[in-house]
């Protein structure tokens, strides 16, 4: 039975102790060894964890080379393949005719794949690809929503040594086209479209017109899935149908076996400048990371059902989807469609048919659904049979209490442990999270650092601050699954992960923290840097603000800032500075309609700005520096307590309260 217990300060929630006698890491006095063993032999402890989670071709001598700092290497002289360790192991162990991947489309359609069809699939995508020319060291982008093809072409790549960079389907041509000429890719894989939310909607047209703009000249291939009969161009020379091309391909194909630090993929993620980043991630660390936080923080076993509802867009599903679940021979739901289609009982429904024990979502689509179901019995949890649940997991943002206390009875039975996973596109897997037969829980916060993680607070010149006191988190210590680079720029890397400030010698995460001063537990407290969460998707504040003033006929300037929501977490708010006189009423809304349609094109519909403000200029400092704190008051509709007498023009104080 699970026991909450209530202190003066703060709600405990203790795992039932069935849940600690069987769970991979069991009690904390378990936790507590594995963060003594790797205190005293930091490379002995990732050393063997590595082998004995991941099959090397060739095995390796030196487990953390630091003589090129911070660019760190790990398991670099051992050998190996990512696809082997995820398919051709788990057959050989004898799990060829286990269920690797439940998919259920959009429309509900279910069609499950054993890891033997799988593994066959993924040789003949590989194979295919090696018959245009595609081979170690080259780069493919992969445009496509999420599907058995998806993961099947991702672990294609792998197979093959070339490296992955997928984009998040909801990106604008631009966005793919800008990816695409950073990665210097040879070729695309795509669908015709995707279907969400009982819509088609284009996959491969988009593709086609990135390919159009400059900088796609080096795209030899584009590979098209055939979703949904969508009608396609296919360019002659260029395009091919994926099902032609593998048709005849033999359904074996001998891995490429890489170094443990071949780049296994590359992943855009939004920084604090316009230029998105390509974070680069290794094969070995990477891919030991993926499988042990799966075992320890989800302690994933033989017959649970997983489903992480991220997208294979974004670093979650790369990780928990992709590599995690399938390197342990789990069985694993892919779903195409969204939480509130037909209705916001889906992902219930889900659970339900399909028998899901450990369910890994993000507090956005909690607190929608949430909403959802307090207006609504029908689609509230209690309609459904839940009791197939043993683990909740959290990603992507801060949740807050009532969220987590939410998800903790309605969705998890007050039964579940809630896993709250902190951690990023860099970081590669988990950091911080409780482990759920381990740790006591306190809703809202990510407790404590997964054992070998050596995460701090510290204050701007990297010294420790104690606990209680909030400061910069920190990694003191590399980790086998850390960002190599920023592909192409190992300049970006060092200073934006490595800075001097400490002397270069901590990871910088680029969030807040505060430690808990009695439980030592950590709390994040949102980003240092200009970098905005909506929803778990990370955007940088300068990214919207160049699409902003990308369109010249209207915007003359433009800033953007974050404020709190209570769905989507932060907003993304806009001022706006236009080339034309003050609009007001429906002028205003009409022309915010249409900046935001720009962005949406420019970036992808997720980075339209919620709320849109117009003014005859923003406020400024007298040396011309935008009062960025004085914008995020507005945006709140905070009352101005900021010293406001530097204003060149106070009435616009007063335009910028007004958000179309
Ligand atoms: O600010 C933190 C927040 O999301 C950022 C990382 O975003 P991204 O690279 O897109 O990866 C998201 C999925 C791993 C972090 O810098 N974040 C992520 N998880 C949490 C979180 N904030 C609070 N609690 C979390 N559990």
């Amino acid at each position: 039975m699970t026991q909450a217990e209530t202190t003066s300060e703060t709600k405990i929630y203790l795992p039932s102790d069935a849940f600690v006698a069987n769970a991979a890491v069991s009690g904390m006095a378990a936790y507590e060894a594995l963060c003594a063993k790797a205190e005293a032999d930091y490379e002995g402890y990732w050393a063997d964890l590595a082998r004995e989670l991941i099959s090397w071709k060739t095995p390796f001598t030196t487990a953390l080379d630091e003589s090129n700092a911070p660019f760190f290497k790990w398991f670099a002289d051992g050998t190996l393949n990512a696809s082997y360790n995820c398919l051709d192991r788990n057959v050989e162990r004898g799990l060829g005719d286990k269920t690797a991947i439940i998919f259920e489309a959009d429309g509900g359609e279910v069609t499950k794949i054993t890891y033997s069809e799988l593994l066959a699939k993924t040789c003949q995508i590989a194979n295919g690809l090696r018959s245009i020319g595609i081979g170690k060291g080259d780069r493919v982008v992969i445009y496509i929503s999420m599907s058995i093809e998806g993961v099947a072409a991702m672990q294609a790549c792998a197979r093959i040594g070339a490296t992955h960079s997928v984009v998040f389907g909801g990106f604008s041509a631009q966005s793919l086209r800008d990816r695409i000429e950073d990665t210097g890719a040879k070729a695309v894989i795509t669908a015709d479209c995707q279907v969400r939310g009982g819509k088609k909607l284009a996959l491969k047209s988009i593709v086609d017109e990135a390919l159009a703009m400059p900088g796609c000249e080096k795209i030899e291939k584009v590979l098209v899935v055939n979703r949904a009969d969508a009608p396609v161009t296919m360019v002659e020379g260029r395009d091919v149908w994926m099902n032609d091309l593998t048709a005849g391909q033999a359904t074996t194909c001998e891995p490429e076996w890489v170094s443990a630090e071949h780049p296994l993929f590359l992943l855009y993620t939004s920084g604090s400048t316009g230029k998105p980043k390509g974070v680069q991630h290794s094969t070995g660390g990477y891919l030991l990371h993926a499988a042990l936080t799966t075992k320890w923080t989800f302690d994933l076993k033989a017959d649970d059902v997983f489903w992480c509802t991220a997208d294979i867009g974004w670093v979650t599903g790369h990780t928990y989807i992709t590599y995690g679940p399938l390197a342990l021979g789990g069985t694993e739901i892919v779903f195409e469609g969204v939480p509130t289609y037909p209705d916001a009982g889906r992902f219930w429904k889900m659970i339900q048919d399909h028998k899901v024990s450990i369910f890994y979502t993000a507090p956005t689509a909690i607190r929608s659904l949430i909403k959802a179901a307090e207006a609504n019995d029908a689609v509230h949890p209690k309609s459904y049979d839940l009791t197939s649940l043993r683990l909740l997991g959290s990603v992507g943002e801060p949740i807050n209490p009532a969220a987590w206390e939410w998800y903790y009875k309605h969705v998890g039975g007050s039964r579940c442990p809630i896993a709250d996973t902190f951690w990023q596109t860099e970081t590669g897997g988990h950091m911080i999270t409780p482990l759920p037969g381990v740790t006591p829980m306190v809703p809202g916060s990510c407790t404590l650092p997964f054992p070998g993680i050596q995460a701090a607070i510290v204050d701007e010149t990297g010294k420790d601050v104690p606990n209680g006191q909030g400061g910069i988190l920190v990694v003191k210590k590399p980790w086998p699954s850390m960002i190599r680079t920023i592909w192409g720029d190992g300049e970006r890397f060092v200073k934006s992960y490595y800075p001097a400030d400490f002397q270069g010698k901590y990871y910088l995460a680029g969030d807040g923290a505060i430690r808990d001063a009695k439980t030592g537990y950590f709390t994040i407290t949102g980003r240092i840097d200009d970098v905005l969460n909506v929803s778990g998707h990370r955007m940088g504040t300068m990214e919207i603000e160049s699409a902003l003033v990308s369109c010249t006929e209207l915007v003359a300037e433009a800033a953007v800032v974050g404020r709190p929501d209570d769905t989507t977490g932060e907003a993304v708010c806009a001022f706006v500075v236009l080339k034309r006189p003050l609009p007001v009423g429906d002028e205003a809304k009409a022309i915010a309609k249409q900046l935001r349609d720009h962005v949406g094109k420019e970036i992808g519909p997720i980075a339209k700005p919620k709320d849109i403000r117009f003014g005859e200029n923003l406020p400024k400092t007298r040396s011309g520096k935008i009062m960025r704190r004085l914008l995020r008051s507005l945006a709140k509709g905070e009352e101005i307590t900021q010293d406001t007498s530097t204003l060149e023009n106070p009435t616009i104080l007063s335009q910028l309260g007004q958000a179309y």
